[in-house]
């Protein structure tokens, strides 16, 4: 039987160029310079860069590079039409967002051919990919605004949006920033990347003819400084960033303590696992989808394949007989899959990472493959032999190169899948379901494909675990990063803490049964130790009285006590029942013991509502035993044949840091809904009031808490939360001790591993009520929305 190449080879094919007439004269008619579209209007051009076709080098237009001035300008005329476009209710936006989603479907083609002349990638991809995403995500987000006012009563727009997307879809990621935005009722200050802005100054062209108020959308171009000034300008409420994780940390440490709301979504190193009993070939039209899909520039590309031992030499094989038949070419011929790369900057990028896998040793394949002598070009590339830290099996490539390792067996495959920083998306092929719903839960990413590769739907969430940044973009989920809570507005301007005459006063009439000299120890893995340092310091009551001494954790506590919870992980894997009936035991035990914990609170902080936090402390546990059970996901319907289903899992270790006010209560208000949910903690108590802390270990020893999943060290709240906050091993840091410095502090040092962070700021927080130290929100906060994409009946 002849192969597919042979086949192939005996057709002739002649080259079937799609027209360029039409967006040539849109940028000559443009006159090939475009200022900035501030307050629907364009500025004069200034200092000009050009934007060049990098399929032939040749120049398409010139762009204007955005000043200082001219940002604060766009924020300016964004914040002036903020409430405006607020008070145009639901209905308003929906109209607006639809008429957009309709003028882009109207002039889908010259979109698509524009966005391939500026990108390099084929028209096939733009055509029949990126356009209809696009205006599915208008339409997708037009019906949000619509139930706004039903589905997200209690939240408002965050304000004025700060959004910089990069440059591998760029009019897809630039609908993913601005629809959700504008259908919530923010206004917008958005930087395409500075090698791809044409499609966003076309789109600033729909702006205008679909309606949408003046200043409600403003679009600066020009390099990262321009998105370094959007980053740090003070009028901007929100940012929202995709691109490298290396300038998703700048933004994290730039951001720390600005109290701006923030999205990152990352790199990615993402793995393509092949099980021995797959459709084989079926995988490796998938792999193709995944890794050459855009030359590989794609931040959830499949570029690390592990196929199973048994099969992988005769995989290997199919894949480079497949490799054979790609082509490669004009990215306007419509029968090409392979278009140029962005820039010759990211080719000289992708040939020092092969070449460096060829000076490891590593086995380089490359089909046969003519490269156009203009042009950034690169033929698709399959490494074998490559160790599992070598730099190409590690790095993000942004290429169309692809690295294959094996593994024998599936708990294997998913260690190897693991083993990574990153945590952006990941394929699994099987034809055993049983097989591929084990494994997708136990792969640390934000999507999971079964038997499928790079489908996106504006119902599904996006976005990363791990040092793939946090955030999701699309669903429900993503609608959230663009609003914020009314109770967030209610929060007390400063933490309440009990007045210290009057608690002195009352403290004393009460007696203080607790004056007695012991030392509190650390509760680490479910056992009381002795702090590493050997050192203790004393609390004293409201009254000034001594009431006990507690350990002085340090730096190897926080270690053992990250340790101890890695090591509980069998809490996460526990079912959501059994995860309630122990908070629900936590709360008997304590009721058990109400009027100690009351009194012992009143000793502390003079507080004469103490029984009523002991009472509070009690019902907040079974409201979080309540939540254990019933965070479900979703299961959505996107135009495929199947479901996506969404799962809400918790994020591993969190590191938390208490408030000193209601010592109990705040306590048990952040650590209830984070092991809810199946994560382990490090909590720091309060510093001032630790001893309502330490009388819990005896609570959680009689409660069926497995030792590791609360481990407790006392001590000062800077010192713990900044080694916590660069532990690579914790996963989130929540700090809400009133500290705006500590704050801010976890926050820029959480960029090292891009930990997530809640944290409170200067504000205070009323414990007691529900709106503000509870609901959803906070549970988003203890975890983070996974979709598994299951087609079926294929
Ligand atoms: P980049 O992260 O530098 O650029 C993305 C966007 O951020 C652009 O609009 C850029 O102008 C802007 N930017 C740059 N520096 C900034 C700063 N300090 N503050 C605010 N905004 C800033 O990505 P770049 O340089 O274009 O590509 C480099 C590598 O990053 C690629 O080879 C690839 O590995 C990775 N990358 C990953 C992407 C993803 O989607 N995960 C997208 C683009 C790049």
């Amino acid at each position: 039987m002849p192969t597919i190449k042979e086949i192939l080879n005996t057709m002739e094919y002649g080259p079937a160029p799609e027209s360029q007439k039409e967006a040539q004269a849109w940028l000559e008619q443009r006159g090939r310079a475009f200022g900035l579209f501030i307050d629907n209007a364009w500025t004069e051009a200034g200092e000009l860069f050009a934007s060049n076709n990098p399929a032939d080098g040749s120049k398409l237009a010139d762009l204007t590079q955005a000043t200082s001035a001219d940002v604060d300008r766009a924020v300016a005329a964004a914040r002036a039409a903020q409430p405006g476009w607020q008070a145009l209710g639901g209905h308003g936006r929906a109209k607006v967002l639809y008429a957009i989603a309709r003028l882009m479907q109207k002039h889908a083609r010259l979109f698509a051919v524009l966005e391939t002349l500026d990108n390099g990638k084929t028209i096939r991809e733009t055509r029949d990919i990126d356009l209809p995403l696009v205006a599915r995500h208008f339409y997708y987000h037009a019906g949000w605004a619509q139930l706004q006012a039903e589905e997200f009563s209690d939240y408002r727009p965050v304000g004025v949006v700060g959004q910089i997307v990069p440059w591998n879809f760029p009019l897809l990621m630039l609908a993913w920033k601005i629809a959700p935005a504008l259908a919530a009722g923010n206004t917008i200050v958005f930087k395409p990347a500075e090698f791809t802005s044409l499609t966003a100054m076309l789109f600033a062209d729909i702006c205008v003819q679909a309606g949408v108020p003046a200043g409600v959308v403003n679009i600066v171009t020009g390099d990262g400084r321009v998105g370094e000034a959007i980053v740090k300008h003070e009028g901007i409420d929100k940012l929202a960033f995709t691109g490298s994780t290396e300038v998703g940390r700048i933004i994290r440490q730039a951001t720390a303590g600005s109290g701006k709301k923030l999205s990152l979504e990352l790199g990615g190193k993402s793995p393509f696992i092949v099980f021995e009993d797959a459709d084989l070939d079926a995988a490796v039209e998938g792999l193709v989808d995944s890794i050459w899909f855009n030359q590989g520039q794609v931040c959830c590309a499949g570029s690390r394949l592990l196929v199973q031992e048994s099969v992988e030499k005769k995989f290997l094989a199919k894949l480079r007989a497949r490799m054979e038949t790609l082509t490669l070419g004009s990215p306007l011929d419509k029968s090409m899959d392979i278009g140029a790369l962005v820039d010759p900057v990211q080719k000289q990028r992708i040939e020092g990472l092969v070449q460096s896998a060829r000076d490891e040793g590593c086995e380089v394949y490359q089909p046969a493959c003519e490269l156009p002598a203009n042009g950034s070009w690169f033929p698709p590339t399959l490494i074998t032999g490559a160790s599992t830290s070598a730099s190409v099996a590690q790095a993000e490539i942004f290429g169309p190169v692809l690295v294959a390792m094996s593994f024998r067996t599936p708990p294997e495959a998913v260690q190897l899948a693991n083993n990574t920083v990153y945590g952006l998306a990941s394929c699994v092929w099987t034809e055993n379901i049983s097989l591929a719903l084990d494994v997708a839960p136990q792969i640390k990413a934000g999507v999971v494909w079964i038997n499928t590769a790079n489908q996106f739907d504006a119902a599904c969430g996006f976005g990363g675990y791990r040092e793939s940044g946090y955030g999701r973009e699309g669903g429900r989920e993503g609608m959230y990063e663009y609003l914020t809570a009314l109770s967030e507005d209610a929060r007390p301007a400063a933490p309440v803490l009990e007045a210290p005459a009057k608690a002195a006063k009352a403290a004393a009439k009460g007696g203080d049964p607790f004056a007695i000299d012991r030392t509190a120890k650390l509760y680490i893995g479910g056992k009381q130790a002795r702090p590493d340092g050997a050192y203790s310091r004393a609390i004293h009551g409201a009254d000034g009285k001594f009431l006990a001494e507690v350990g002085e954790g340090n730096r190897k506590d926080i270690r053992n006590a990250v340790e101890a919870a890695h090591k509980a992980g069998g809490w996460t894997k526990a079912t959501s029942h059994n995860r309630a009936q122990v908070l629900y035991y936590i709360a008997e035990n304590l009721a058990a013991r109400g009027e100690e914990f009351a009194a012992r609170i009143a000793a502390m902080t003079g507080s004469k509502n103490a029984e009523k936090e002991v009472q509070a402390s009690i019902e907040r546990l079974f409201y979080y035993a309540a939540w254990a059970d019933k965070y479900d996901g979703l299961a959505h319907q996107p135009p495929m044949h199947g479901i996506t289903v969404a799962l809400n899992e918790p994020l591993g270790v969190i590191g938390i840091v208490c408030p000193n006010e209601a010592p109990l209560l705040g306590f048990i208000s952040l650590v209830a809904p984070a092991i809810a949910l199946g994560n382990r903690v490090v909590v720091v108590p309060s510093e001032a009031h630790p001893l309502s802390a330490t009388d819990l270990y005896q609570v959680f020893d009689t409660s069926d808490l497995p030792g590791g999943v609360v481990n407790i060290v006392t001590g000062s709240a800077d010192e713990l939360a900044r080694t916590l906050a660069t532990h690579a091993d914790i996963d989130a840091i929540w700090r809400h001790d009133g500290s705006a410095e500590g704050c801010a502090e976890v926050e820029r040092l959480s960029a090292g591993s891009l930990k997530r962070t809640w944290t409170g700021g200067a504000k205070g927080r009323d414990w007691y009520s529900t709106a503000q130290a509870g609901g959803r929100a906070v549970l988003a906060h203890a975890s983070q929305v996974k979709n598994i994409w299951i087609p079926y009946g294929v």
